[in-house]
C-alpha cells in the first residue's frame, strides 16, 4: 500500500538541526513517506548548504527559492510557492519547525487549504511582540492541528491562549537530538585546536537579533563591551551576515577586526560550531537555539537580550539574560568560574524526534472522519493516500562515522 506523504519544511539555519534528527528518525520507522520543501529564506552555503552535509539530511523534493525580503514579500512568496506545492501533493500534513517567516507563512497556506498543521517547537513566547519571531509563533500555534512542545512552559501558555488540550504534546527538545547524533563527529572535530585555542580558555559569540545589531547605537555597544571582554578572554565570532552587513554599514568592523583577541569568521558548519562550543568557558548570544545547547553542555551562556522566549534554560539551565552594558562584568564573572550550574530540562534527552514519529502514528495513521471529536481520538483528518518515491537519507549509524 502507498504511504502517506509528509511534508517537512526548512527554510533558515536553526530549522536544519530540528528537521534533520526528524527525518531520520521518519526514514528509520518507514511508516510515512517524509518529503524535505526548502524554502530558501536562509541560500549562503554556509548558512544552508553546509548544514545538509553535515547532518546528512537528504536532498530536498521541493526547493522554493524564496530567498531574503521584507518580512512581507518573504512571508508572501512562501506563501504563493509553498500553495501550489501543497495543492499538487495533499500531504497528509505539514511539519512546520521553530519561529522564523517561512513557518508561519507555510501554516497559513495549509490552514487554507484543511491541511494539518504540525508544529515542531511550539508554545514559546517572549510575550514581546517587537520580536518578528514571537508574531510567528503566535500565527503558527493559533492553526496548528498538533503542537509539539519542548517544555512545561510552552504547555501552559498554549492552554493559557485557548489552546485545546488534545492537540497539545510534549516531545521534548529535538536540536539535542542532533548534538546526540553528532556527538561523536563534534568530540573528534579540530576546529577549536586548528584556531590555537584551548579548552575553557575562550568564548564564543553570537549575534544576530535585529534588535541588537540593526541600529548602530546598540551594535556599537556590543562592539565595545566584546572589545573590553577580549582584554581578559580571546573571543570566536562566527558572524551572522545580517551582522556582517550591518557591521560594515555603520563603519564597526574594524573596531571589532583590530583587536586580537577577536577572531572573526564566517558563520560555521554545525559540528564545527558545537566542537566550538562545547569546549568555550562561555559563550554571549542572541540566538535561540544557542541558549538551549549551552544549557544541555552546562556552559555558562549570556544572553543579551531584555527577554527569553526559552525560560527553562534560566530557570534549570546555564543560561543568564544580560544588559548589553553589564557584559564586561557578568563575563568577568563567568570567566572566573562564579557562574550557575545547570541541569538538563526533563526531555531533553536526544530521543524526541523518536516520540515525533510515534506521535504522528498515533495522530495520523488512523484516520476518523472530519468533524470526530478530537479529544476522543485526535487523528482528526482523513490522509489522503499518496504515491511517490522514498527519500534517500543516510541511516542514522552511518551518519555517526561519518569522517
Ligand atoms: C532569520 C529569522 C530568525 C532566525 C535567524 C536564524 C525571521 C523573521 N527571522 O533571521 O528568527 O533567528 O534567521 O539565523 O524569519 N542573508 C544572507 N544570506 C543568507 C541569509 C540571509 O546574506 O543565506 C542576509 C540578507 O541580507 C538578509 C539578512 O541576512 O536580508 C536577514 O536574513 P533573514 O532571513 O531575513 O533574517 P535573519 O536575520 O537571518
Ligand atoms: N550555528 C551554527 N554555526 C554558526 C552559528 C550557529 O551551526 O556559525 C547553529 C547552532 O547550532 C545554533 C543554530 O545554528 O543553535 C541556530 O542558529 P541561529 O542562532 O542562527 O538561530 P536562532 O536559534 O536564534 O533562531
Amino acid at each position: 500500500m502507498a504511504r502517506s506523504v509528509i511534508h517537512v519544511i526548512a527554510a533558515a539555519r536553526p530549522n536544519f538541526m530540528k528537521v534533520a534528527p526528524l527525518l531520520h528518525a521518519l526514514r528509520e520507522d518507514g511508516s510515512f513517506e517524509a518529503r524535505l520543501v526548502h524554502t530558501g529564506q536562509h541560500y549562503d552555503a554556509n548558512m544552508s548548504d553546509a548544514f545538509f552535509s553535515d547532518l546528512g539530511m537528504p536532498e530536498p523534493a521541493h526547493h522554493l527559492g524564496i530567498g531574503s525580503g521584507s518580512h512581507a514579500e518573504q512571508t508572501g512568496r512562501v506563501m504563493i510557492a509553498y500553495e501550489a506545492v501543497a495543492q499538487a501533493e495533499r500531504p497528509a500534513c505539514t511539519i512546520v519547525v521553530g519561529d522564523v517567516n517561512s513557518t508561519a507563512a507555510v501554516a497559513m497556506v495549509c490552514a487554507k487549504l484543511l491541511i494539518p498543521v504540525v508544529h515542531l517547537e511550539a508554545g514559546l513566547r517572549s510575550f514581546d511582540r517587537t520580536m518578528p519571531e514571537e508574531i510567528n509563533r503566535l500565527v503558527t500555534d493559533v492553526l496548528a492541528d498538533v503542537l509539539w512542545t519542548p517544555s512545561p512552559d510552552g504547555d501552559e501558555n498554549l492552554r493559557r491562549e485557548g489552546i485545546p488540550e488534545s492537540r497539545i504534546e510534549r516531545v521534548g527538545n529535538i536540536m539535542l537530538d542532533s548534538y546526540e547524533l553528532m556527538r561523536e563527529r563534534i568530540e573528534a572535530d579540530g576546529t577549536m585546536h586548528s584556531m590555537g585555542l584551548a579548552p575553557g580558555a575562550y568564548g564564543v559569540v553570537t549575534l544576530h537579533r535585529p534588535a541588537n545589531v540593526d541600529e548602530r547605537e546598540p551594535l556599537a555597544l556590543l562592539v565595545s563591551q566584546l572589545r573590553q571582554v577580549a582584554e581578559f578572554l580571546p573571543l570566536v565570532f562566527p558572524v551572522h551576515p545580517r551582522t556582517r552587513k550591518s557591521l560594515a554599514a555603520h563603519g564597526l568592523a574594524g573596531e571589532l577586526e583590530s583587536v586580537p583577541g577577536i577572531r572573526l569568521v564566517d558563520p560555521v558548519g554545525y559540528v564545527q560550531f558545537m566542537n566550538l562550543v562545547s569546549h568555550a568557558r562561555l559563550v554571549i548570544t542572541d540566538s535561540g537555539g544557542v541558549q538551549e545547547e549551552t544549557t544541555y553542555l552546562d556552559i555558562p551562556c549570556l544572553t543579551v537580550r531584555p527577554n527569553t522566549e526559552r525560560p527553562v534554560t534560566i530557570s534549570e539551565g546555564t543560561n543568564r539574560l544580560v544588559p548589553p552594558a553589564e557584559l564586561v562584568g557578568q563575563a568577568r564573572r563567568a570567566a572566573s568560574g562564579d557562574w550557575p550550574r545547570g541541569r538538563k530540562p526533563e526531555l531533553w534527552d536526544g530521543q524526541t524526534a523518536a516520540r515525533c514519529v510515534a506521535s504522528l502514528k498515533h495522530r495520523f495513521l488512523f484516520p476518523t472522519p472530519v468533524g470526530a471529536d478530537l479529544s476522543a481520538n485526535p487523528s482528526a483528518h482523513p490522509i489522503p493516500s499518496a504515491a511517490g518515491t522514498r527519500t534517500a537519507v543516510p541511516a542514522v549509524a552511518a551518519l555517526k562515522s561519518r569522517p
